[in-house]
């Protein structure tokens, strides 16, 4: 009886190790596989929540192309109950901290900075809902859009003739005010960000529907990041 358990024992034992070692060697084999293009993850139907305001909380979006822009429209969707000015999206380079961003001043205002020179926009904004904004500016007018929800803002004009440099550090969450650095935890973002998408032209959101798909320099759905601090990765609930 003692012998048959003994045996039962070992022969159990025998199989979970060989369990874990053919495990270990599928992972292996699985890390072999990888190529380095799974660094970019497609994100769609999830979001980044920012569960409190920080200075050290943020995620690092890397560009799909790194050069000097004359054009660009970013969008991204966000979800929040902050009534204090926050960063939408922050994009420096060694030229200028503010290259762009997009920047939430309060209730109803929202301002975007192209090369450090800033522009206001009023906007009648649904409280508690989530917004689905989109930013445009082209080097050759001037002239800046931004979208709430489809519905475009009076525009402005700006750092007409301007070229935004390469090599961007581009940060969710937190406004920089040095290249990768310089938070304040009063400008942080609290709540849901997601479907960041921005292309290198203007995209004619009044020509019809965007297929976001063709979003070339950074595509929700095909992104690498890093997240530091206290983020999480949560699925969207809400569109
Ligand atoms: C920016 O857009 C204008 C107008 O469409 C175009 O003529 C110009 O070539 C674009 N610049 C770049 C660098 O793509
Ligand atoms: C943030 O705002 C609070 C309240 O207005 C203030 O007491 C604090 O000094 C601010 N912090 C920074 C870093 O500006
Ligand atoms: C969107 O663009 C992608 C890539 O160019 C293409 O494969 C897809 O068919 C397009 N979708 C629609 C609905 O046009």
């Amino acid at each position: 009886m003692e012998k048959w358990l003994l045996w039962t024992l070992l022969l159990i034992t025998f199989s979970r190790t060989m369990a874990l070692t053919e495990n270990h060697e599928e992972e292996n084999k699985e890390r072999q596989r990888l190529p380095t293009q799974s660094l970019y993850k497609d994100l769609h139907r999830k979001v980044f929540l920012f569960p409190a305001s920080s200075a050290d909380s943020y995620v690092t979006l890397s560009p799909l192309k790194n050069t000097e822009l004359q054009n660009f429209t970013v969008c991204l969707w966000t979800y929040t109950e902050l009534t204090r000015g926050y960063s939408v999206f922050s994009y420096a380079t060694q030229a200028s901290t503010n290259e762009i961003l997009l920047f939430r001043d309060s209730v109803g205002q929202y301002s975007l900075t192209v090369g450090s020179e800033e522009v206001t926009f009023q906007v009648q904004e649904p409280s508690f809902t989530p917004i689905n904004i989109c930013a445009t500016w082209a080097s050759a007018s001037g002239v800046a859009e931004i979208w709430v929800d489809g519905i475009p803002l009076v525009r402005k004009v700006l750092k007409q003739g301007y070229t935004l440099s390469a090599n961007a550090m581009i940060i969710l969450g937190q406004d920089q005010d040095s290249y990768g650095g310089g938070f304040d935890i009063n400008q942080s973002f609290l709540g849901e960000i997601g479907n960041v998408y921005m292309w290198d032209y203007v995209v004619p959101f009044h020509e019809g529907k965007t297929n976001c798909s063709q979003a070339n320099v950074l595509n929700w759905k095909k992104m690498k990041y890093e997240k530091m601090g206290h983020v999480i990765m949560v699925p969207q609930l809400r569109d």
